[in-house]
């Protein structure tokens, strides 16, 4: 098993030398390597069991770092940059050659961002490479937003957990790139749309989903616990379905006495995103066949969370 623990130079000297450590950021916890050495990003898709067409977001301390792996950084990442950095925000940027083509899957594009976490900054700050990171589990499924969901999955893996706690956004960042003056966002996440148009005008959202590998992060499958996920109106559904073998993920409401897990009692969107890998983690370990879900209001996070939700649930 890793060791859990929050020394920051143990960390830094296991990534010196090649290897991989989890890592705490305020959206998921990060699998990280060396993002300038192809043998560390091996590894990295070694152990997620990522097919190598997925490329990988790299990490960086702030935007001073993210210069030197990029050839330019539009006006309108400045300004994104400016308000949400560190954040949970990643940019895709024309990479610089330094960058290996096997992080970034042979696109000419690289993700980049620098997440707001002080453990992992430091750590940033202290290594002389960015940390390419894509979420600590293994390919296709929940991401982790605690030490022990990385233990529980990767632990037999990986020598060592970088303890930052329960990550307190909890759902993972939201990818943009720019196309002439245009802001596209890729995939939604814990910088709700709302947010990016106050700073950077209309945004157009592409994040249909697909299932042709060249079009990376857009998988229909994706974000999945291994048991079936439903989403529908859950007092519907649970005439449906057995009562005895489901178990129910709702927004607010309280569904008695039987396997559950309530997002936010109080209806708070942030609240239920932060709790949403937890709870579809914590389902997945029940004696249960199949998980009932809802949609929650499609605005601030709840539109990362929803998508999240179908892809959880796409065959
Ligand atoms: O919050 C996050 O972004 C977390 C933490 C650890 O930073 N990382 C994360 O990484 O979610 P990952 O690998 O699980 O998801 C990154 C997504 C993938 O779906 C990948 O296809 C997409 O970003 N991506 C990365 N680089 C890309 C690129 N150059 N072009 C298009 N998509 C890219
Ligand atoms: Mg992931």
């Amino acid at each position: 098993m890793a060791e859990i623990g929050k020394d920051i130079n143990k960390a830094k000297r296991l990534l010196e030398r090649g290897e991989l450590v989890a890592i705490p950021t305020e959206t998921v916890y990060g699998l990280a390597g060396n993002a300038l050495s192809s043998a560390s990003v091996a590894k990295i898709f070694d152990v997620k069991e990522r097919p190598q067409f997925d490329p990988l977001i790299v990490h960086v301390p702030d935007l001073i770092h993210a210069e030197k792996y990029v050839v330019s950084i539009p006006e309108k990442a400045r300004v994104l940059a400016s308000h949400f950095w560190p954040g949970p925000l990643t940019f895709l940027l024309t990479k610089k050659s330094i960058i290996p083509d096997l992080v970034t899957s042979g696109l000419d594009t690289v993700g980049i961002r620098c997440p707001d976490h002080s453990l992992t900054r430091e750590l940033l700050r202290s290594l002389e490479f960015p940390l390419a990171a894509p979420s600590a589990n293994p390919f296709g499924y929940v991401s982790p937003t605690k030490p022990e969901h990385v233990q529980d999955q990767l632990g037999a893996k990986i020598p060592y957990i970088l303890d930052g706690g329960t990550c307190h956004v909890g759902i993972e960042s939201t990818i943009v790139g720019f196309e002439g003056d245009d802001v596209i966002v890729y995939r939604t996440g814990g910088l709700s749309i709302e947010r990016i148009e106050e700073v950077a005008g209309r945004v157009i959202v592409q994040t249909h989903s697909v299932s042709n590998p060249k079009t990376p992060g857009q998988l229909k499958s994706h974000y999945a616990p291994r048991k079936k996920v439903i989403v529908g109106n859950i007092d519907e559904l649970l005439l449906k379905y057995d009562t005895n073998t489901v178990g129910v993920l709702s927004f607010t409401k309280d569904y008695g006495n039987r396997v559950k897990f309530i997002l936010s009692p109080s209806a708070s969107i942030d609240e239920a995103a932060q709790h949403l890998f937890t709870a579809l983690r914590t389902l997945d370990k029940e004696p249960i066949d199949l998980i009932l879900t809802e949609l929650v209001p499609n605005a601030g996070l709840g539109r990362a969370i929803n998508d999240r939700l179908r892809r959880a649930s796409a065959e």
